[in-house]
């Protein structure tokens, strides 16, 4: 098959497409005849070489597929060979076919392509497990998403008003901003014109928002800490900005703050698939309604995967970039 291998550590151009082995697939495992890859952005740190695969995981990049099963482990009775499927991975999605544990799947939802439904599970997974499980957001809070516009921001945006959440998010552009409104937003900071602390207490009557969502890290610690409302829960899934900051504890023990901090790909196989079950029963009827959709920027083909990598490094994109074998 073929497969986008990193020929070295460095920038998008050691992305080179190759003729590779075919995939070997366990006994708990599906083979999928790939339909499409969707870009993270954790993908550009695992082609610097600063984020390895988890131990027995593919080499190859791609947190996330569609396709159809083509091949069956056997101990494996919930799928059947030409389901249409997407699927979390550990890695492995920029290939033409890729191995996964049966519980990682998920049926494509109706009224998704399968092309499109590449874009759903790692956002799906990250924010049902963080902002949901974790930091229980629910109907009536106030929410804070900074990169409103990525990929996890575009679906975080889309989950928390149909939980019936208010949504406020940052992003760097006006454009930018507008896409997020049209997703649902009710709160749309440009952090590169306004002070979102400010903006926030404005217009919380000076509370602040229930929970945050963040992807920036150290720069934002203390902003985000000062933006939170009693028993307010900062999730951190990202350190964009850097991973160091000089931070004053007071004001979470005064207003009884939680911080929390998560990834998903270094995490058991039960508990993965415990997530993606949750997804399954949780946001699957919603984009089932249409009230979540996928958000695709672009499609490239495979082949030009070193060309997607400078493109999302950009940060032109809104929504997810996918890469079609
Ligand atoms: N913990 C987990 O399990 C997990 C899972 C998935 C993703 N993530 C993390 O979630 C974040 C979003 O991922 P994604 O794939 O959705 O990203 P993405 O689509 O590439 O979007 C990232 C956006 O963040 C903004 N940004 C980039 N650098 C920034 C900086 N230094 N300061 C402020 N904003 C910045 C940019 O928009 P603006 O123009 O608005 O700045 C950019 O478009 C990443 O940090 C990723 O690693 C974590």
């Amino acid at each position: 098959m073929k497969a986008v291998v990193i020929s070295n550590p460095g920038g998008p151009e050691v992305l080179q497409i190759q003729e590779v082995e075919d995939p070997e697939f366990g006994d708990d495992e599906v083979l999928i005849r790939v339909e499409a890859t969707a870009l993270n952005r954790a993908d550009t740190i695992q082609r610097k070489g600063l984020y390895p695969p988890p131990k027995g995981s593919s080499s190859f990049l791609g947190l996330e597929c569609s396709g159809t099963i083509q091949a069956l482990g056997k101990n494996v009775t919930c799928w059947k060979i030409g389901d249409q499927v997407c699927a979390l991975l550990s890695g492995g999605g920029y290939a033409e076919k890729v191995a996964v544990p049966a519980g990682q799947a998920l049926p494509v939802p109706a009224g998704v392509s399968l092309k499109d439904a590449a874009s759903l599970p790692e956002v799906a997974c990250t924010v049902w497990s963080t902002v949901f499980m974790m930091s229980r957001l629910s109907a009536g809070e106030t929410f804070l998403i900074h990169g409103g516009s990525s990929g996890i921001g575009t679906f975080a945006i889309q989950i928390a008003k149909y939980q019936g959440a208010k949504v406020f998010v940052t992003a760097g552009s006006e454009e930018k901003l507008a896409a997020c409104k049209d997703l649902g937003a009710d709160v749309c900071i440009n952090y590169k014109t306004e002070d979102f602390v400010a903006r926030v207490k404005e217009e919380t009557q000076g509370k602040g928002v229930d929970v945050i969502l963040d992807s920036v890290g150290g720069p934002y610690f203390q902003r985000n800490i000062d933006s939170l409302n009693f028993d307010g829960r900062l999730f951190i899934i990202g350190f964009m900005g850097g991973s160091v900051t000089e931070v004053n504890l007071s004001g979470m023990l005064a207003r009884r703050l939680t911080v929390q901090s998560a990834g998903l790909r270094y995490r058991s196989l039960e508990n993965k698939a415990a997530i993606v079950s949750e997804v399954e029963k949780n946001v699957w009827p919603a984009i089932v309604a249409g009230k979540v959709k996928p958000v695709v920027y672009t499609y490239l083909p495979l082949s030009e995967a070193a060309e997607s990598h400078r493109l999302i490094e950009t940060s032109k994109h809104i929504g997810k970039i996918l890469l079609i074998p």
